[in-house]
């Protein structure tokens, strides 16, 4: 579905833009949620050219099933301290909106000074809150896809694109 150099590109582009809208901070904390976004952000910090933190929280969603459960619990906690620091959530896709949505209000309760998401994939089509990212990278249709961090049941994140899984039988 998305070529690895279609990603690479995206990403250089993504990460300009956010050194622009935290240009000056000396404060930026960029968390990712396991295990979906560590691809992302792997690339995502090496092209941001700003001091920064890296930190990351583990929220479980999908088990291993395809239905995403309306209850969200933290599996792992930051291991900073967020209280009046810029804050970048790295996410890997924003399907129904409920992990974003649970996990803004979980990290808001931290108190950081600003707080802001980035989605590398966002399904408009599949969301049951309203809630967008700051910045996303592609839209992609209701098709469940895998690659770049990205897995079906634990498998395929070592792949370097986004592909769609086809289901047989
Ligand atoms: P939401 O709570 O429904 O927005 O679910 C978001 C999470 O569901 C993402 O972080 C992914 O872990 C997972 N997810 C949603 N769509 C896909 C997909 O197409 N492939 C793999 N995981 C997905
Ligand atoms: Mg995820």
């Amino acid at each position: 579905m998305i070529s690895a150099k279609e990603i690479a590109a995206r990403v250089e582009a993504l990460a300009r833009e956010i050194r622009v809208a935290f240009a000056g901070t000396d404060k930026l904390v960029v968390v990712g949620l396991l295990r979906g976004s560590f691809v992302f952000i792997a690339d995502l910090v090496r092209e941001i050219d700003l001091p920064l933190e890296v930190d990351f929280l583990e929220v479980s969603s999908y088990g291993n099933a395809m239905e995403s459960s309306r209850e969200v619990r933290v599996l792992k906690d930051l291991r900073g301290e967020i209280a009046g620091r810029d804050v970048l959530v790295v996410e890997d896709i924003v399907d129904t909106g409920f992990t974003l949505t649970h996990v803004l209000a979980f990290l808001d309760a931290k108190k950081p000074a600003r707080l802001e998401t980035i989605a590398l994939l966002d399904k408009p089509s599949r969301r049951e809150v309203e809630i967008r990212a700051t910045w996303t990278g592609f839209e992609i249709p209701d098709e469940f896809v895998v690659g770049y961090g990205i897995d079906y049941a634990q498998r395929n994140r070592n792949l370097p694109f986004i592909g769609k899984v086809r289901f047989t039988g």
